[in-house]
């Protein structure tokens, strides 16, 4: 029988340190809305995006290579930056040959984690670039940790409708004993139809849309394979990982 590399999905940064990273592809996922924003940058022709933790060090960082600090906290644009954690920020007549260095309340955090926790690769995914990550996961052979950046270590709904969509495309190339990755996959099934119909009702919905008016934000977010590139973290840097590569 051939043997499948496994699947495991962490439905919060809280439940990340029981799965093991160390021979794993760890997919990072903040649908809303940080891995939505660097598949959108790097597909409209950023250099490379800098994932960092923290609001001073971004600053920092883009000062030294002439970047663009960019974030945000609690959904708003962080104290001390002038851009945002918006897709649709990122166009390309802005964005094209420029590093974008980007810290946000969960999205960044948590591949910070997964590198501290000595992630073997780390790749990042969001509807936008669903089957750019499919593709490569099933291209890879190696285990997988779909981990979902939730809210401040919550649950939450978006970050597990995608990763049911990852499974729900790859699940024959992999063993899955994972009751989270069943459940992602189910509510996936159940929603697949209508996203945007289903997603009033998320708790970040509500942050972005009914305090800040986002809602064009959430349809690019919610639309699979609007900006279908593989952001893969090299160095410091998540950049674009080319076909066949
Ligand atoms: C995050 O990383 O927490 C976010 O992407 C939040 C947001 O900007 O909507």
């Amino acid at each position: 029988m051939e043997n499948k590399p496994s699947l495991h999905t962490s439905l919060s940064p809280a439940l990340l340190h029981l799965y093991d990273l160390s021979s794993s592809i760890v997919v990072i996922i903040d649908v809303f809305r940080a891995t939505s924003t660097i598949a959108s940058a790097l597909y409209n022709g950023a250099r490379c995006v800098i994932p960092v933790d923290s609001v001073p060090k971004a600053i920092e960082i883009s000062r030294n290579i002439d970047g663009i600090a960019a974030g945000e906290r609690d959904g708003k644009l962080a104290e001390g930056l002038s851009h945002g954690n918006s897709p649709l920020e990122y166009q390309r007549e802005f964005i094209e040959n420029k590093t974008l260095v980007l810290t946000t309340t969960n999205g960044t955090r948590l591949l910070h984690m997964a590198l501290e926790r000595g992630a073997d690769t780390i790749i990042s995914g969001s509807f936008p670039n669903l089957s750019a990550v499919c593709q490569y996961l099933v291209a890879q052979k190696k285990n997988v940790v779909l981990g979902c950046a939730g809210w401040k270590d919550r649950f939450n709904l978006e970050d597990t409708l995608f990763a049911g969509a990852v499974i729900n495309q790859v699940k024959k190339h992999f063993t899955i004993h994972c009751d989270s990755s069943l459940m992602a996959e189910a509510m996936y099934a159940k929603h697949k139809n209508n996203l945007a119909g289903f997603a009033p009702k998320l708790t970040h919905y509500h942050r972005l849309v009914e305090r800040f008016g986002l809602i064009e934000d959430i349809n690019f977010c919610l639309t699979p394979d609007g900006a279908n590139v593989l952001p893969i973290y090299k160095e410091g840097k998540l950049v674009v990982e080319q076909a066949n590569s």
